[in-house]
């Protein structure tokens, strides 16, 4: 991790998650998400391959990112969130690029995700890194809104 290339404070660490942080990562999911993650879902991620991360600031868990490997190539982010509090700060930045640097040692060759298109924070910061727009999937949220699926191939480093 170089915390230095992304511009997060000097007392924000992010490191691999564990069953101990899931109460935190809760508590940000619930915080950042209209239809969050049930907290059996968010704690059965860490059994999965790919990448489970967390941001925290003086041990307090202040964001996570979680990606998994599928068909053997492809990494595919699942969320990322950082508390109301610390955003705007580089913590989502820093968190995406460690998931998809690590994602990449598993064996990913691509990324891929999905967004509620209305999500302009999100989708800024997944443009930053090189995602681009693939497709529109129409009611793919509970309460109707569409996703939009976004794809970066090859490279896995932010561009700015
Ligand atoms: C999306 C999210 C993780 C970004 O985290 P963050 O720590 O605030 O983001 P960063 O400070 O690292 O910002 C990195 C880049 O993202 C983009 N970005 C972040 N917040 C933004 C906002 N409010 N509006 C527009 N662009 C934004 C910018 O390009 C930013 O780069 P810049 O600061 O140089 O302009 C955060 O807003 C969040 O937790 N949102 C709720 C959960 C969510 O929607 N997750 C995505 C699910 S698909």
């Amino acid at each position: 991790m170089e915390m230095a290339r992304t511009g997060v404070d000097h007392g924000i660490a992010i490191r691999e998650a564990n069953l101990a942080d899931i109460d935190g990562i809760v508590e940000i999911e619930q915080g950042a998400f209209p239809d969050p993650y049930p907290k059996g879902l968010l704690k059965s991620f860490l059994y999965m391959p790919g990448a489970y991360l967390v941001a925290t600031d003086g041990g307090t868990v202040i964001g996570y990112a979680i990606g998994i490997i599928r068909h053997r190539t492809t990494g595919h982010l699942v969320s990322v969130a950082v508390s109301t509090s610390h955003r705007r700060s580089g913590v989502g930045k820093a968190l995406l690029e460690e998931a998809l640097a690590r994602l990449a040692v598993a064996g990913a060759k691509r990324f891929v995700l999905e967004v509620r298109e209305s999500n302009a924070p999100a989708i800024g910061l997944y443009r930053k890194f090189g995602f681009v727009d693939m497709e529109k999937i129409e009611g793919y949220y509970a309460d109707g809104e569409s996703a939009i699926v976004m794809e970066l191939s090859g490279s896995s480093g932010s561009r700015t």
